[in-house]
């Protein structure tokens, strides 16, 4: 991503905070794994928005309107030693040369530093309560500022939650985000393709998402946006499983629910597909009802379309062919007003997709579903999960799990699938399945 990106976020931002007023948001910071040991270091994504900068133990603080420049950037020194034990810092010249800030003090600093920084502002934009150490900061560098009453100097009055903004901003994707996006769900759906190319009864559920790490990371995407879902048979009825451990069998379905993360943005697709390469009667019947229900919400999503519209339209598809199937009884209307059809799917047809997997923006304005706007991207996922217990419906639909999930960008025109390339037909399926 390039600078002038970067650039062009923090412009819009430093517009909304307005003269006289400042906004302060923290990095991610490293988090122990065990003894000696990090978690591999992720940016917080807000941060990487405005940024782009990709070191821990860093805040940037954003004054329109400042004459010495409305960007700062308090981040580690350069060290030396710290060079050759972790690699490459930027240090304070390297911000402002190479980050475009146009100060760069230590982070050792802060303390000392950013109460001046809040003389005479009034409202201080920052993330609320998501980082108890810059919220703890925030209280002592305000009560400074308040001890320097006498000699004249105002201290902030009002304390402003920085992410509805900066959420709304990030909702709408922009040319350079969607070539992110676009690559994400490039490699997320080879994967896909691959471990459907490559399962097989014997085959432990690791051994699957072996296949798709591996073509994540062979193309340069090494994080996943968020744990792989492998999960055969009735593991696919928990809907965040994770351990992966199982082996395949003939005749059970296999549920993956994996996407690759390209420079901070994610793509999350699902696929679910027969071991041995062939649909059970019972499993074609669900499964095209699942994908029947995903058209259905696809064709929703277009500008101006509710965002609950696509998560109707699957519910009423789901609803109808439950009552087909014989797995509910009654009347369609009834049972949808009733949410009926939740013992079999439980959850939300899809959410915001972005730097993150459940990516920021409202859901409602003003009490109301939002309007679907070009540049949105969301998932569609319906499903059907038959609890392998389910004594309420007959022992053939038992232990079923379906999802089919795409990611789908809203358009001028309508929309586009950005996750197109995955089979998901019964016929493409069992066709890609032979194909050994
Ligand atoms: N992979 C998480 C989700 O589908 O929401
Ligand atoms: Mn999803
Ligand atoms: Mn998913």
């Amino acid at each position: 991503m390039q600078q002038s990106e970067f650039k062009k976020r923090r412009k819009q931002l430093l517009r909304h905070i307005g003269i006289g007023n400042i906004a302060l948001l923290g990095s991610a910071q490293m988090q122990t794994r065990n003894r000696d040991v990090d978690f591999p270091f992720r940016q917080d994504s807000d941060f990487h928005y405005l940024t782009g900068f990709n070191e821990p133990d860093a805040l940037a603080v954003f004054i329109p309107g400042r004459e010495q420049g409305e960007y700062i950037l308090f981040c580690r020194e350069f060290d030396e030693k710290k060079a050759l034990w972790e690699g490459a810092h930027a240090g304070l010249e390297g911000a402002t040369k190479h980050y475009d800030a146009d100060h760069a003090f230590p982070i050792d600093d802060l303390d000392d530093i950013l109460p001046g920084l809040l003389e005479d502002k009034h409202r201080v934009f920052y993330p609320m309560g998501h980082d108890a150490e810059l919220d703890h900061s925030l209280q002592n560098w305000i009560k400074h500022v308040r001890s320097l009453a006498r000699t004249g100097v105002a201290a902030p009055s009002e304390l402003v939650c920085l992410d509805r903004a900066l959420h709304e901003m990030r909702l709408f994707k922009s040319a350079a985000e969607l070539k992110l996006m676009r690559r994400a769900a490039e490699i997320s759906a080879e994967g896909h393709i691959k471990a459907m190319q490559t399962a097989a009864a014997g085959m432990y559920e690791y051994q699957v998402e072996a296949e798709l790490v591996y073509h994540f990371a062979k193309n340069g995407l090494r994080s996943v946006a968020y744990p792989s879902i492998v999960a055969t048979g009735k593991n696919a009825c928990t809907l965040h499983y994770t351990d992966n451990n199982c082996k395949l069998k003939n005749g059970d379905l296999l549920l993956i629910d994996a996407g690759a993360e390209c420079d901070h943005y994610a793509a999350d697709i699902t696929r679910t597909f027969p071991v041995s390469g062939k649909f059970s009667e019972p499993q074609k019947l669900l499964y095209q009802l699942v994908l029947d229900a995903q058209y259905a919400a696809i064709a929703e999503v277009k500008p101006g379309a509710t965002w609950i519209a696509p998560h109707d339209a699957a519910v009423a598809v789901l609803t109808a062919g439950l009552v087909e199937l014989g797995l509910l009884k009654g009347r369609v209307k009834q049972l949808i007003k009733k949410e009926k059809y939740k013992a079999f799917y439980m959850h939300r047809t899809g959410h915001w997709l972005g730097m993150d997997v459940h990516d920021v923006g409202d859901y409602k304005i003003n009490g109301e579903w939002r309007l679907l706007a070009p540049g949105m991207v969301l998932t569609v996922e319906p499903g059907l999960y038959i609890p392998a217990d389910c004594k309420a419906v007959e022992p053939k639909w038992r232990g079923i799990g379906i999802r089919i999930e795409d990611d789908v960008l809203v358009t001028a025109e309508g929309n586009e699938v950005l996750t197109a390339t995955v089979p998901k037909t019964v016929a493409e399926i069992e066709a890609l399945m032979q194909v050994q």
